[in-house]
């Protein structure tokens, strides 16, 4: 599990920080980065290098690595402190807090602004890897795309999206993002998956997670990875989030990728709440949804 870095950061000196991003620019063209480059990448003295290089090593913010030369890496966490240390000199964040939810490909912590945020560090740089492959933009080793650019790639498309949507759809308010790393507004609510819905409940939560669905797809994008655990209920009704995978209604795969996230929801709420809702037409959904045109889920059930 990646560590949380808040509290390593009172002991960084400014000249650690120009270590780290030092090692993020040599990461552009190798996985390693030759003790040797740092001087030029840094703009340290060897000898500041070499005393940056272990403490930096010493707090699990660079991996060291001697085969063929000695080279070194980020890990997440010295990624993650880059990210921070942005966030810090522009203000937008105060400290780091307690986790809110640790998901497949991100972790996410309460920080402190002028009132409690959300920061979501991307971690898709290990699993997401066929997708960035289309796209990346440099690399001189060619076999090799660094996870820096694949998580740095996701923060920014759900960033985009979260900017687009809000706040015409239900989502948290973007604050600021640096790296793969968003801030944005803190949630109070419950995790859909998490809730039992009253039986009165049932059909108009699920109105409200289509309806969001439909503006979303009226503003230009398909979340693409709707299920009940990127739906917050709250007390003023649903928060859609979670949106990097989100595809651009222009994208050729946008009507199928709709198509299924109905069909994900849609099959949830019959799963769970078999008595209020059964026997949904997700096709049929999906089309008024696309066509601005959907009302109720009353129309669609039996
Ligand atoms: N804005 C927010 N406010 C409060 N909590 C949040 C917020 N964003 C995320 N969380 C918490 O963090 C958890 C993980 O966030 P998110 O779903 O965005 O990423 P993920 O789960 O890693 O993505 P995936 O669904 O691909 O696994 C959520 O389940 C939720 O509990
Ligand atoms: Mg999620």
């Amino acid at each position: 599990m990646v560590q949380n870095v808040a509290s390593v950061m009172a002991e960084l000196e400014p000249e650690d920080f120009h270590l780290l991003s030092g090692v993020e620019q040599g990461m552009r063209f190798s996985e390693y980065v030759a003790r040797e480059k740092l001087t030029e990448f840094s703009r340290l003295t060897t000898e500041d290098v070499d005393y940056r290089l272990d403490r930096c090593a010493d707090r699990g913010l660079v991996e060291r690595k001697t085969i063929q030369y000695e080279g070194f890496k980020l890990t997440f966490e010295g990624y993650d402190t880059l990210a921070l240390h942005t966030f810090a000199e522009r203000d937008t964040i105060e400290g780091v807090g307690s986790p809110l939810g640790v998901g497949k490909e991100s972790d996410v912590y309460e920080a402190q602004s002028y009132k409690p945020v959300a920061l979501k560090y991307h971690r898709e740089g290990y699993t997401n890897f066929r997708e960035v492959m289309k796209e990346r933009e440099y690399t001189a080793d060619r076999d090799h795309v660094s996870w820096l650019y694949t998580a740095r790639k996701a923060a920014e498309r759900e960033y985009d999206a979260l900017e687009t949507l809000y706040p015409n759809v239900s989502v948290p308010q973007p604050i600021d993002t640096n790296r793969h790393a968003i801030v944005m507004e803190k949630i109070d609510g419950v995790e859909l998956s998490r809730t039992k819905l009253e039986t009165a409940q049932v059909l108009p939560i699920l109105d409200l997670v289509l309806e969001e669905m439909q503006t979303a797809y009226r503003e230009g994008y398909v979340h693409a990875d709707m299920s009940e655990y990127n739906v917050f209920v709250t007390n003023e009704g649903v928060v859609v989030f979670d949106w990097p995978q989100a595809v651009p209604t222009d994208h050729e795969n946008a009507r199928e990728l709709l198509t299924r996230d109905v069909e994900n929801i849609v099959s949830y709420f019959e799963r769970k709440y078999p008595q209020e809702i059964s026997n949904v037409d997700r096709d049929a959904v999906a089309e008024r949804l696309a066509t601005d045109a959907f009302d109720s889920i009353t129309e669609f059930t039996e």
